[in-house]
């Protein structure tokens, strides 16, 4: 069971996502898949929560698995999840995605919600966090970079989004240096 930090940002609650949120959670994606060009295309995802529920279950159960939610008055604001490795030699690295409610944006969710991860990230010695951003996604691609993401390679035709290969490029951060600072000032005290 991963443990994450309450944030409060103003009026913003972040916390860990859990099994009850599916059906909020749902709504979300589809309202996101509809705006914004994501993984998903509008009307691909099936409406059916059991699958969202399935994998909240998973990812509390799994410590190197992070899924969080930013709200607003009880709403879901915002998502953020990284699903880390199942095999021994890729378990201390993980896999994000996120996004923010079109309303909410430019109030500082996305970074809380990326802080919240890389404290995460050092707690529980994850060593490397990556991620996708599309070439047309400048404002994420800044935010991750602010939040010390690297770009280490262009990803060439990665998504067909309305009949146009898109390309992408590959980010990440790496944390093993706080691990180990982490490590070194616990057997310190
Ligand atoms: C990317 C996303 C998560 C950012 O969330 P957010 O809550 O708006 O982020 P924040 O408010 O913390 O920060 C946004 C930053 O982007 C900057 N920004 C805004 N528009 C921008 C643009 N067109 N180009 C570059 N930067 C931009 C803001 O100025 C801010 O940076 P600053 O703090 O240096 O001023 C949100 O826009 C989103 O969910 N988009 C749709 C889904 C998506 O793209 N998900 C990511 C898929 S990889």
């Amino acid at each position: 069971m991963s443990i994450i930090d309450k944030q409060t940002l103003a009026d913003v609650t972040i916390r860990e996502a859990c099994p009850d949120d599916a059906a909020a959670l749902l709504g979300f994606f589809l309202r996101m898949e509809e705006k914004f060009d994501l993984l998903y295309e509008p009307g691909e995802r099936a409406r059916d929560s059991a699958p969202v529920r399935h994998q909240l279950g998973e990812f509390s159960e799994r410590t190197n698995c992070l899924f969080i939610v930013a709200l607003k008055a009880s709403e879901i604001v915002g998502f953020l999840s990284i699903e880390g490795g199942r095999q021994r030699r890729r378990e201390r690295a993980g896999y994000l995605i996120m996004s923010v409610r079109e309303d909410c944006h430019g109030q500082g969710i996305g970074r809380a919600l990326l802080q919240s991860a890389s404290e995460w990230a050092v707690r529980t010695g994850m060593i490397r966090v990556e991620l996708v951003v599309l070439d047309s996604n400048p404002r994420a691609r800044h935010l991750y970079e602010k939040m010390g993401f690297i770009a280490e390679g262009h990803l060439r035709d990665y998504l067909v989004i309305r009949d146009q290969p898109s390309d992408a490029v590959l980010m990440a951060k790496y944390f093993r240096s706080a691990a180990a600072q982490t490590t070194d000032s616990s057997h310190g005290n």
